[in-house]
């Protein structure tokens, strides 16, 4: 059973909230990072292209999701910042990857719901700027199963490959991450993108415990990183612009 239950109006109001937040988020990741616009993802009188949005308003205009990321926004206004923009990211890679819409749609979804089980969390952890304890540490590395769990439970509609990214988002292709210490092949696609965009935000963006990075130290940074999949980051980085000159591969 879906949790769907708010009035027509809000959940209207809020459709149009969260797509709004999505476009303009798109737009500024495409501006900050001068994304190379053979993405598609402008077109040259600078909208955002007409299939994307169109993408981004069917997951919109789900009610199960909205509501989800209506009780984020709420919860934690970062966290909820930081999953459009992820799902936003994930949806760029998807294209580049050459993903059909549905896919892309699904990307979309896992990357706006990816950090859903922080509402489970205590919100003076999830905001904690200082080091965390032990406890607290487990608490957060819950998350990814959390998030999954909490879909499962109230969200059905919410398709398995969504849940399948959302719980393997932390895991990592050396086996360092969580929940399960999956490596290599046994983490899905759709994890390992959502692993590469939800770095690249986290990294390059403000948050309670660290400035926002340059681009050029995200991309450094996370070319070291061993547990992530290079493939997918090489062929996102190759559509960053570092220093406005575009750097396209093909
Ligand atoms: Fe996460």
């Amino acid at each position: 059973m879906d949790m769907a239950g708010d009035t027509q109006l809000l959940i209207k109001k809020q459709t149009n909230g969260l797509e709004k937040d999505m476009l303009l988020s798109y737009k500024l990741l495409c501006e900050k990072h001068s994304l190379d616009d053979r993405t598609s993802v402008y077109d040259t009188n600078n909208k955002v292209s007409h299939l994307m949005a169109e993408r981004m308003k069917q997951i919109c205009s789900n009610t199960s999701i909205n509501n989800c990321a209506y009780k984020l926004e709420t919860y934690d206004k970062p966290t909820y910042m930081h999953s459009v923009r992820v799902a936003v990211l994930c949806m760029i890679i998807g294209k580049l990857m050459n993903f059909d819409k549905n896919n892309i749609i699904e990307l979309g979804i896992a990357g706006l719901l990816h950090d859903i089980g922080k509402l489970l969390i205590p919100i003076n952890i999830i905001t904690k700027p200082g080091k965390l304890d032990e406890i607290e540490k487990i608490l957060i590395n819950s998350h990814s199963a959390s998030s999954a769990y909490y879909l499962r439970e109230n969200y059905t509609s919410i398709s398995k490959n969504v849940i399948v990214g959302v719980v393997e988002h932390h895991e990592r292709l050396d086996g360092t991450g969580y929940p399960r210490h999956l490596k290599g092949n046994e983490i899905s696609l759709i994890g390992r993108i959502i692993a590469v965009a939800d770095i690249f935000e986290a990294y390059s963006s403000n948050r309670s415990y660290h400035k926002a990075r340059t681009i050029t130290e995200t991309i450094e940074f996370m070319q070291k990183l061993n547990g992530l999949d290079q493939r997918i980051l090489n062929l996102f980085i190759c559509h960053i612009d570092k220093n406005n000159n575009v750097i396209a591969l093909y």
